[in-house]
């Protein structure tokens, strides 16, 4: 806990490190709550950091320390000094051992970094600075060793697991065993891991290009092992994916993932043995709705590929973070889109992009994808660093092509294997290998904020030439006030009145990619016969928000032919974004809320068009979440905002309830389960129907959501009819539903969680009073990051009506849960608490009263650096 205010660390102030750690030998003893860790590290003085021996610095947070020793020489206190955060050791010679036993406590941990207990297995997590928890240590990526671990442990734990290959296995005294782990790759200690249980696991294996067997093991607690299949599935689909378009193999000859109930984030890519949260690793078709296991796709795909964008090639410090996620991200999403429907995976990257890191980037902890300064590194695992940071590796892909960039990304991995470096490293291997220039480019690593483009045109008749021009300005962020022209790939097409694709020159070319430099452009295209439309900023070739004066009719007109699927759906979502705030301006004005006739055409042709794939259909159908809405406000009125959209959703129920119908009985037929796209997508699309049906709260609609909440054979199914039940059922019907389905599943953690999330989240029944019962149910426990996440978030982030009351209830409960979670948990509660940072944004009595619970866990007492850094900075 913080006793001072914590210090703010600077990119500009890398340096090198003083000494380098060849080797690092662990043996762990382990035991609820006094594990013993003793460590020898072979030290060398780093020949790049100048002359001398200075004191070595090792990091070290609520550590026992028993002793320390150079080259076997026991150090008495004189020899090193206590500071708050670690140890400086003097030091004599350039070369020697280190020894050092310490004491921990996983039992009590309940941070979750460092070596903890889930449901009586031990594991750890070492990113981003959690290593200096297990023992003390040069806790920083650019120090890399080879690392040999020793795990004694009685023998209920049978599994005993750590990076790299056993090596040895063993009995030790009194009932204990123990297991030698060698990792042969050289790695930053935040890659190490360890885990110990009674586990079973799934085997597999997967052959290389080159031919090498790897054996795939997924370790859970014995109840979960049916729920595997599709990680070991999706594991052998990513190692495939990354030969076939990166040519990278894998490099051990086994790989581990382990399933564990308690996790700050998704999962964590520790070399050969990563760890998941379970809810992003096990599923089962009657437990996991479809979402729940293309997320599992995803997330294997994206930890496996840290492999090679991460392990072989690491970060040198954490400002780079992004160096290893945004790449990643981009090669997940990637993998993701070749695995199932493209076109809505990207629709729902853009959608989450646009919902929440543009809100990030317009809020007051608003940073660039690198980030200059920090004082918690765990507050940067961010949107911006994430997706946004994969928005900049997309642009690079779309500026050198695909074959220019995949020259790039095997000239950085030939390039910097084995080394910690930097995003500057990375884009420098993009130009070297494709010649193109990156320089203005690099603006989107160093400038904060989203990029604001307004286009406008002209068309000369005479002449039959039309002009485009493009202005482009950046809103300032906190510590930039200027921002300097970004370099913008704009993608775009130009459709005549037939809706057909103009030819741009004279190769056929109908779809070209501008390049965006300067504050104001202008581009000509000759040769046309009429003024054309444009369909700007196709497949979001770049993350920007862009304006151009489209009437209803064009947009209308572009959702049902532009050949670009994106620009369709972004059609789609810009025609719903005008009803709706033409629907906002009736509310506040006392007007009479109306949608337009055109609008609710349209829906009625997307419904009943044959020739729209389903998944489409579903997407196209969808109308934006009010936390999308809000985003799109330069004032969020949140109560104008939830009456508009309920009014949308109301009016499109009403009107087209007979085609919504009839579409819904097309897909309501009974067939066995299948992960397939086509299937996915007509689930997605009979729910979408589902729920707009009964959101007219007729009895004939309820009765088919009852119907299907009865008879599903899959969760998707029957989440989807429980969660319309909840928010559009009388009392006696949702309330028996929740409990049937809480009686049926009770014993499963991950439906538990998905049960508990949609009760929160719902608008009718997740009111304050409900939320809170919710918490003092059996089923919630403040610490399980997973439990948090469903309630706590599902409440404050996911149930926009209810958190944004006008009494401001909403926000002092979260600032109370924040305030107990901090002592608990500080990166979930730095997580929990940003809804209230965004304050400044809302219209009146809403700002004062997100401002008064900021100022509430302010003034609460000690605060972890986590939360302090989020607290603070909103406050300013
Ligand atoms: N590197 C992990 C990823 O794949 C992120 C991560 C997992 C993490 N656990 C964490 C970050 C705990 C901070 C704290 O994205
Ligand atoms: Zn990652």
């Amino acid at each position: 806990m913080r006793h001072a205010k914590p210090s703010t660390i600077y990119l500009k102030d890398y340096r090198a490190p003083d000494y380098l750690v060849d080797n690092t030998h662990l043996h762990f003893e382990l035991k609820p709550k006094a594990t013993l860790v003793k460590s020898r590290l072979k030290i060398r003085r780093n020949p790049a950091a100048g002359e001398g021996l200075p004191p070595l610095f090792l990091d070290g947070v609520d550590l026992i320390l028993l002793s320390i020793a150079i080259d076997g020489a026991l150090l008495s206190p004189e020899h090193y000094e206590k500071m708050p955060q670690g140890i400086l050791v003097s030091v004599d010679k350039p070369e020697f051992f280190l020894d050092i036993q310490t004491c921990i406590n996983p039992e009590d941990n309940t941070t979750l970094e460092g070596l903890y207990l889930s449901n009586g297995m031990y594991c750890t997590q070492c990113e981003a600075e959690g290593f200096r928890r297990i023992t003390f240590y040069p806790d920083r990526p650019d120090i890399m060793s080879k690392f040999t671990t020793t795990i004694v442990a009685p023998k209920e734990y049978p599994v005993l697991l750590s990076n790299g290959n056993e090596i040895s296995r063993g009995p030790c005294e009194g009932d204990h065993h123990y297991v030698t782990w060698e990792d042969p790759f050289s790695k930053p200690a935040y890659l190490f891991a360890l885990v110990a249980g009674n586990l079973q696991y799934l085997e597999d294996c997967f052959i290389t290009a080159s031919g090498r067997k790897v054996k795939l093991q997924l370790f859970t607690e014995e109840k979960n092992i049916n729920k595997g299949d599709h990680a070991l599935r999706s594991l052998k689909n990513a190692m495939r994916w990354d030969e076939a378009v990166y040519g990278r193999e894998y490099d051990l000859d086994i790989f581990m993932i382990v399933a564990v109930d308690h996790f700050n984030m998704g999962a964590m890519e520790n070399k050969g043995l990563n760890i998941f949260n379970s809810a992003c690793v096990l599923a089962s078709p009657e437990t996991a709705t479809d979402a729940t296991f293309q997320r599992i796709e995803s997330i294997v795909g994206h930890e496996y590929f840290h492999n090679w964008s991460g392990n072989r090639v690491t970060c040198r410090d954490w400002f780079q973070l992004s160096l290893k996620e945004g790449f990643t991200v981009f090669r997940d999403a990637e993998f993701s889109a070749d695995m199932n429907s493209r076109a809505v995976k990207r629709i729902e990257d853009v959608s989450l992009l646009r919902t929440n890191q543009f809100a990030e980037d317009a809020g007051p902890m608003a940073h660039p994808v690198r980030p200059d300064s920090y004082m918690e590194i765990s507050n940067f695992y961010t949107l911006t660093v994430y997706e946004k940071g994969a928005e900049v590796v997309r642009m690079i892909h779309t500026l050198l092509g695909p074959r220019g960039f995949r020259k790039g990304s095997d000239l950085y991995f030939e390039r910097h294997d084995g080394c910690a470096v930097t995003c500057e490293d990375f884009v420098r291997a993009m130009e070297d290998a494709s010649q193109i220039d990156l320089v203005q480019f690099r603006r989107w690593y160093s400038q904060a904020g989203t990029p604001q483009l307004t286009v406008t045109d002209y068309f000369d008749e005479t002449l039959g030439t039309y002009v485009l021009t493009v202005r482009q300005s950046c809103p300032p962020t906190p510590g930039q006030r200027e921002k300097r022209p970004f370099h913008i790939p704009l993608k775009l097409g130009l459709l005549d009145k037939n809706g057909n694709e103009l030819v741009l020159d004279g190769q056929g070319t109908t779809q070209c990619v501008l390049e965006i430099t300067e504050a104001e452009q202008s581009f000509e295209f000759t040769e046309l016969s009429e003024k054309p439309l444009p369909s700007l900023l196709r497949d979001f070739s770049a993350p920007v928000k862009i304006d151009y004066p489209y009437s209803i009719d064009q947009l209308l007109f572009l959702m049902s032919n532009d050949s670009d699927t994106f620009n369709r759906w972004d059609a789609s979502q810009r025609l719903a974004f005008l009803a709706l705030s033409d629907l906002q301006q009736a509310y506040r004005t006392g007007g009479v809320l109306q949608l337009q006739p055109e609008l609710i055409a349209a829906y009625r042709s997307v419904l009943l068009n044959r020739d729209l794939e389903p998944a489409l259909v579903a997407e196209l159908l969808q109308l934006p979440s009010e936390q999308s809405i809000a985003e799109a406000s330069v004032h969020i009125d949140a109560e104008a905002i939830v009456a508009a959209r309920e009014f949308a959703l109301q009016t499109l129920a009403e009107a087209l309830f007979g085609e919504f119908r009839a579409q819904y009985t097309a897909l309501n037929v009974r067939k066995s389960f299948s992960l397939s796209a086509k299937d996915i997508a007509e689930r997605k699309l009979k729910n979408t129907c589902l729920l707009y049906l009964c959101a007219t709260e007729t009895a004939d609609a309820l009765a088919l959501a009852q119907e299907q909440f009865d008879t599903a054979n899959n969760m998707t199914d029957k989440a989807a009819a429980l969660s319309v039940l909840i928010n559009h059922a009388g009392d006696k019907q949702a309330i028996a539903a929740i409990e049937q389905f809480y009686q049926c599943w009770k014993e499963d953690a991950q439906v538990v969680e998905l049960w508990l999330g949609q009760q929160s989240r719902s608008s009718r029944r997740g009111n304050l009073s409900a939320v809170e019962k919710l918490i003092q149910h059996p089923a919630f426990d403040l610490k399980n990051p997973n439990r948090v996440r469903a309630v706590i978030g599902g409440f404050a982030k996911g149930n926009f009506s209810q958190f944004h009351r006008s009494d401001g209830s909403g926000f002092e409960f979260l600032a109370d849960q924040v305030i107990t979670l901090d002592k608990l948990n500080p990166q979930i509660a730095a997580q929990q608490v940003i809804p209230i940072t965004r304050w400044k944004r809302y219209t009146g009595d809403l700002a004062r009263k997100m401002k008064i619970a900021l100022k509430k866990i302010m003034d609460s007492g000690d605060l972890s650096g986590d939360l302090y850094e989020v607290v603070s900075k909103s406050l300013n």
